[in-house]
């Protein structure tokens, strides 16, 4: 056992101003306000339209917040670890651009990929650094501008994701608060039914990727949904069953908002009362890695020293997992 735990010790985020509402949409593809809010509980989105901005711009404001708020000087963080599957370039890294911007001199930092999935992959990394005893402040980002990689004349995406990022402190813990135990897992065979084919190594951008809508993110959304549901459900059930809880030992559950119907589901079937999982899908949409610090920060106010919350995901790869943590503050 380790002698420490990684705590959050703070939370912030940032949404751009604009909006997308299901009314815009329903001007540019055909769908209506009915469908989506039925299908996916989704009522607006956030989308970043400054020229020039990028998912580093949105996490920059995410952990300036953040040092503000715990009153951490930029010079203390020693690693930032950011989740994205839209960085701002391929290299340099997103996460090194952010300490730039923000000032972190003394960070190294590195980007991390685990599509909807990569907060949570993020978070238990980060948490390894400060368990181990030679990291006393990390922070670990969660962003994602998803509105460069949506193809906003296909109705089954389009409809569905937004722009966000959000961060958070980790900082050794004595006392039992912080990360306790992380389920994670992947499975490549779900890589078909979720992804950006062009852009990479394999597709690198040409006429013929851009004629083919390569640069998009592609999503069938069926078997996605079903093994969402599934892997969710698996991985929170495995993490409760190791450490020995049942559902009334949770206070929160913290799903991955990528669909009001899967969000239901995982806690009709872990037998969940629904007012105990958070949801903010309406507001924001999915904004992939940065759903699960979106959560936490808009429920922050009710989240009470030593609450035990399960975190959750599911995305492409496919990526999932579940995560016990106990809050710190
Ligand atoms: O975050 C990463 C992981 N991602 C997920 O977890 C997403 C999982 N999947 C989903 O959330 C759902 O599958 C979607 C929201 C993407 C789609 O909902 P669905 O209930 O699975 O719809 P569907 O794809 O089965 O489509 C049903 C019908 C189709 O028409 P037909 O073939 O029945 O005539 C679609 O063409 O709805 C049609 N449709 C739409 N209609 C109006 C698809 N998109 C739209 C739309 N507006 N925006």
């Amino acid at each position: 056992m380790s002698r420490f735990n990684a705590a959050i010790t703070g939370i912030a985020a940032y949404v751009p101003e604009a909006t997308l509402t299901n009314a815009d949409l329903e001007k540019m593809v055909d769908t209506n306000d009915e469908w989506i809010t039925s299908r996916t509980g989704i009522k607006k989105r956030h989308i970043l339209k400054e020229k020039g901005k990028a998912t580093s711009d949105m996490a920059a404001e995410a952990v300036k917040e953040l040092l503000r708020k715990t009153n951490t000087h930029a010079d203390e963080v020693e690693l930032v670890i950011c989740a994205t599957v839209t960085p701002d370039m391929s290299f340099p890294d997103t996460a090194n651009t952010i300490s730039y911007k923000v000032g972190m001199k003394n960070a190294y930092g590195f980007d991390l990929s685990a599509a909807c999935s990569g907060f949570l992959f993020a978070l238990t990394t980060g948490a390894k650094f400060i368990e181990s005893g030679t990291h006393k402040k990390v922070i670990v980002i969660g962003a994602d501008m998803m509105s460069s990689i949506v193809d906003y004349t296909d109705r089954t995406t389009c409809v569905i994701f937004g722009d966000a990022a959000g961060a958070v402190l980790l900082e050794p813990d004595t006392d039992g608060h912080g990360v306790i135990d992380s389920v994670l897992k992947a499975d490549g065979v779900g890589g078909k039914y979720l992804n950006r084919k062009g852009g990479g190594s394999k597709n690198p951008i040409s006429q013929y990727v851009i004629d083919n809508k390569m640069q998009y993110l592609y999503q069938d959304g069926r078997p996605v949904f079903k093994a969402a549901v599934n892997g969710m459900t698996t991985a929170v059930k495995e993490v409760m069953d190791r450490n020995d809880l049942s559902p009334e030992d949770i206070n929160w559950v913290v799903p991955h908002q990528a669909n009001m119907r899967i969000i239901n589901a995982v806690a009709d079937f872990m037998d969940f009362p629904r007012e105990r999982v958070m949801k903010n899908i309406e507001k924001y949409g999915n904004t992939t890695a940065a759903t699960l610090p979106l959560c936490l920060r808009d429920y922050e106010d009710q989240l009470k020293k030593g609450d035990n919350l399960i975190l959750t995901a599911f995305g492409g790869g496919f990526t999932w997992g579940a995560t016990l943590l106990k809050w710190g503050y």
